[in-house]
């Protein structure tokens, strides 16, 4: 038996998670969010701040909330990477401190990873092979996993431009709701018709060249948002933001899970997991479901509050290195806020 905790500042949440041989004790969060609205996207100076103002009451927080104490604490782990280079520094720096005060082995986790091990608390351990749908702020990749802690996982593709969620920020910002544009979206979109705005499905068809076959693009997408709001103030047509955010979230969702379909069958895999912080998107999720139940493809995606940032994923994952009796990291280890 093992208690592992792990710390989350990557961006602009801080999160403590503590999980024990698989489950999930507790965890705390605190955010910046708020902080942010009015620059339309985190500053991350502010966001470093905010961690390190922090970080010791959400410890407590989550300590409390698992009701263990710091000497049950048997390993650390901590996102080292990527993320915003200042924010990564609070939590690495925390992370060295907590570990020496309590002679603890310390573990440098990969974020991405992080939100996969997110799913194995709610759904158990994964299967001998699985693919993986990660969306989030910072990515929107397909890859191809084995044993989370030990095998290399394959890259199989990943946007060339915008990440998922980072094309939902802009387009609510172009139509005026505020940030994060993820859900603002998902809510304008309740009331709007997907079918009234008709946007491009980018790197999707026939046509789209084998490099690209697992490949996504936003950008071209944002862009068509971008001309229609533009053609709407020109020609003072009333513009329905709803149905252009519901038009758009039809288009990225189509995209993401045809895509991620796609990789299953080529691969003759079928489980198919969708974790980060657009996994929350309600109109993701029931038809990533609809789509995998005709396909035969068991569809893994966690609870919406584990889908954003949190600690718990990093515990998750943390609680996973430490069962494949890997080495810890020492305490060299710095922020790497561009790991691949
Ligand atoms: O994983 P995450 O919390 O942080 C990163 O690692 O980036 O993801 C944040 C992103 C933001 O772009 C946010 O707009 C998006 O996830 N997001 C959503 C929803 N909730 C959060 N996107 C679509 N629908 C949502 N309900
Ligand atoms: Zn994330």
């Amino acid at each position: 038996m093992s208690i592992t905790l792990g710390l989350e500042t990557s961006c602009d949440e801080t999160g403590v998670g503590i999980v024990r041989d698989g489950v999930l004790l507790g965890q705390a969060l605190a955010s910046s969010m708020d902080q942010h609205i009015r620059y339309g996207g985190v500053v991350p100076e502010v966001a470093a701040r905010a961690h390190l103002e922090s970080v010791s009451q959400v410890l407590r927080q989550a300590l409390t909330n698992a009701d263990v104490s710091l000497d049950q604490v048997d390993a650390i782990a901590v996102t080292s990477g990527p993320g915003l280079a200042s924010s990564l520094h609070v939590g690495v720096s925390a992370a060295k401190a907590w570990a020496l005060a309590l002679n603890k082995p310390l573990y440098a986790v990969h974020h991405v990873a992080g939100h996969v091990a997110a799913d194995t608390l709610e759904h158990g351990p994964l299967p001998e092979r699985s693919i993986a749908l990660i969306v989030s702020g910072g990515h929107s990749s397909l890859l191809m996993l084995g044993d989370l802690a030990t095998d290399p996982i394959v890259h199989l593709g990943d946007t060339l431009d915008d990440a998922a969620g980072e094309a939902f920020d802009k387009v609510a910002r172009l139509l005026g709701l505020p940030y994060p544009g993820g859900p603002s979206i998902q809510r304008a979109a309740e009331t709007g018709d997907p079918t009234a705005v008709d946007l491009p499905r980018p790197l999707l068809g026939s046509k789209v060249s084998e490099c690209h076959r697992y490949a996504f693009s936003f950008s071209g997408l944002k862009s068509a948002v971008a001309r229609h709001v533009q053609l709407a103030q020109r020609t003072g047509a009333p513009l329905q933001a709803e149905d252009v955010a519901a038009s758009f979230q039809e288009a990225v969702v189509d995209v993401l899970v045809t895509k991620a379909v796609a990789a299953c069958r080529d691969h003759d895999i079928d489980t198919l997991l969708i974790v980060g912080g657009v996994a929350a998107n309600a109109r993701l999720r029931s038809v990533a479901e609809t789509r995998c139940r005709a396909a035969g493809i068991t569809l893994r995606v966690p609870a919406p509050k584990l889908c954003t940032d949190n600690g718990a994923m990093i515990a998750a994952i943390g609680d996973l290195i430490v069962h494949s009796g890997a080495k810890p990291s020492g305490y060299e280890f710095g922020a790497d806020s561009s790991a691949p």
